[in-house]
């Protein structure tokens, strides 16, 4: 029995961005002080693989901490969900941490995979149908930032859980941050839940090395936002002039990456040339961590609390399950 539904496209129909969006976007980051360009710029097809790479690096702990977290917990996770739980996970979701907690979740009424490339969203249902093939999976091909509405379930879910593994959130400023449990907790309704997996603070020489690996996968992976810039938009950034900058900001409590010109430079950008000046550089990420308690600050302020934490032993990464701040009252 195939109970896999044909990829919903999400209601705004606006997936991939369009080129002419790309090059605005580059425009308008390029011509701030300081230059700056967003981290979803990132991930084409071969940042994404890079992505994959990092994970597999043994500097970059998260991916390794929260999947030997998901393995310890998975059924107190599962337990603290409850049953007949329709699981929506912003993200593919063909990851080793989502089919850990689908083996362990109890009678789930579907699986909704809300991912904006039409491919990987593909080949993860593909993978996860043979391996579940009693779960109905309702795959939506959607920004999971903009307002888009989910795909009928196939009975009625007692709850509705929003899964965001990975630290994601992490890559958010403050302000969007909170935004976006916002609109996690709108999809979820009264009675759904969060599953958010959340970076923590630790020594920042650990933290900076995650960003930093010896094999410099996270530099290409860095650099692979101005080859992709000049694959996309015919701009012409000579990737050998640029380079891989990671800096944790202990006040700010963040990695900050940047791409910096190593000397004075024009790149062409659409019809218009952009200058550089040596060592100028351009913001191109956030990665955000947080205390136990900064983190269950900031989910109050999007009307969430934290109901459980789950950490590995040596509290790297925490898995929290947040609910509705007022729900709890009841
Ligand atoms: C996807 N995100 C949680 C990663 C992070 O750790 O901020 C992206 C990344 N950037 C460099 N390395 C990994």
């Amino acid at each position: 029995m195939s109970s896999v539904q044909p990829c919903t496209v999400g209601d705004d129909d606006d997936r991939r961005p369009p080129l002419d969006e790309i090059l605005a976007v580059a425009r308008r980051g390029l011509a701030l002080k300081p230059k700056r360009l967003p981290s979803w710029l990132f991930y084409d097809e071969r940042g994404s693989a890079l992505f994959e790479e990092i994970c597999e690096q043994p500097e970059y702990y998260l991916t390794r901490c929260e999947i030997a977290l998901m393995n310890e917990h998975a059924g107190s996770i599962a337990d603290s969900l409850g049953s007949e739980v329709r699981l929506v996970e912003y993200g593919s979701g063909s990851g080793v941490k989502t089919r850990i907690l689908l083996r362990h979740l109890h009678q789930p009424v579907s699986y909704v995979p809300v991912e904006i490339s039409p491919e990987p969203l593909r080949r993860s249902v593909q993978q996860l149908a043979e391996e579940f093939p009693g779960l109905p999976l309702q795959p939506l091909c959607a920004d999971f930032s903009k307002p888009f509405r989910l795909p009928i379930p196939p009975r009625a879910p007692r709850r509705t859980v929003v899964y965001f593994p990975g630290s994601t959130i992490g890559n958010f400023e403050a302000h969007d941050s909170v935004e976006l449990l916002r609109k996690m907790r709108n999809e979820m309704g009264d009675a759904g839940g969060i599953l958010i997996g959340v970076d923590l603070k630790k020594e920042p020489a650990l933290i900076e090395a995650a960003y930093n690996d010896a094999a410099g996968v996270t530099a290409k992976f860095t650099l692979n936002m101005l080859a992709r810039l000049n694959r996309e938009i015919g701009s012409d950034f000579e990737l050998a002039a640029f380079a891989h900058r990671a800096h944790y900001n202990p006040m700010a409590g963040r990695i900050e990456t940047h791409l910096v010109s190593r000397c004075e430079q024009q790149v062409k950008i659409g019809r218009n040339k952009v200058g550089f000046r040596p060592g100028e550089a351009i913001q191109v990420e956030y990665s955000c961590k947080y205390s136990l308690a900064e983190f269950a600050a900031l989910a109050e302020k999007a009307g969430l609390a934290v109901l459980r934490v789950w950490t590995d032993p040596q509290r790297m990464f925490s898995v929290q399950y947040l609910e509705r701040a007022t729900a709890l009252a009841h």
